[in-house]
């Protein structure tokens, strides 16, 4: 059996929470890669002015690109929605569930909504976007689901009680979901960031550069947060050909950060 090679070419994606951040890299760096990719969010004008320049780039790359407004705490709209991107896409082939929020605050102070926001986003929303996308892919006999979980899926860390919570949760529901559809052609895998610069992480980060350097010395061999593009290479190997037989994986790309 030969090397099946990295090509994308003919693949239709789709990234979630794409107007910024990890998903806008993501989205961009699977066009690179040589597929087709539709972008979402949810609907602001912000998110919007976000994915209509990750479109503009994804055409750039000489792909089809295509935004579309969806929410994945709005689970009715999910199906539809996907339903819709595949139409006008010619099918969908890779899900990339990327959409997520953070809530710092200590166990003692989380409220039932920073709760059930970060469950809603980071898991529920996760798991209905696969069940769309695992119904589409079925028929066609191949499909790749890419959660982005955390490092924070393995190791727990001090005032994210619900966010930690969330990403072990889509670790295992990784896990289950690759048990259940691989007999369908479809492999369901994770990957583990860590601190990686994003708008998101910024605006959630009110340490000064003293504190962060600290942490980052003693909690990230690499000695840096990560960026964004470190991160599309693993997402490349998972929605190629060549990954067929990597299912339930957590793949960290985290610095060394859960080698410590
Ligand atoms: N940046 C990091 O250090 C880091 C580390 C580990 C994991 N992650 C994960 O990577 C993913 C992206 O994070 P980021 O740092 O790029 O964040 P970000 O905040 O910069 O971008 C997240 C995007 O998701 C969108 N989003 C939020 N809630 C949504 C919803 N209900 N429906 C649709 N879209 C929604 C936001 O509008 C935004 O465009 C998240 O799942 C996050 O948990 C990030």
């Amino acid at each position: 059996m030969p090397f099946a090679g990295l090509d994308l070419t003919g693949r239709k994606a789709l990234v979630t929470g794409a107007a910024r951040g990890i998903g806008a890299t993501l989205a961009v760096g699977l066009a690179q890669a040589g597929a087709d990719v539709a972008v979402t969010d949810m609907a602001s004008d912000e998110s919007w002015e976000g994915l209509s320049g990750v479109v503009m780039r994804i055409r750039n790359e000489g792909q089809v690109g295509l935004a579309a407004d969806l929410d994945v705490q709005d689970v009715a709209e999910i199906r539809p929605t996907m339903r819709r991107i595949a139409d006008e896409l010619g099918g969908l082939d890779i899900l990339v569930n990327n959409a997520g929020i953070r809530r710092r605050a200590p166990a003692l102070q989380v409220t039932e909504e920073d709760w059930d926001a970060v469950m809603d986003t980071n898991l529920k929303g996760a798991f209905f976007c696969a069940q769309a996308a695992a119904r589409l892919m079925i028929p066609q006999e191949f499909g790749r689901i890419i959660n982005i979980a955390s490092q924070m899926a393995l190791v727990g860390s001090v005032n994210r009680a619900a966010y930690c919570a969330s990403k072990g949760g889509l670790a295992n529901l990784t896990r289950v979901l690759a048990l259940e559809w691989a007999q369908h052609g479809i492999t369901v895998n994770a990957i583990g960031p860590g601190p990686t610069t994003t708008p998101g992480l910024l605006e959630a980060d009110d340490r000064d550069a003293d504190e962060l350097r600290a942490e980052l010395a003693v909690k990230m061999p690499l000695g840096r947060r990560m960026e964004p593009e470190e991160l599309v290479g693993a997402a490349v190997y998972l929605a190629s050909n060549s990954a067929g037989a990597t299912t339930g994986h957590l793949l960290v790309v985290d610095g060394g950060w859960t080698a410590l």
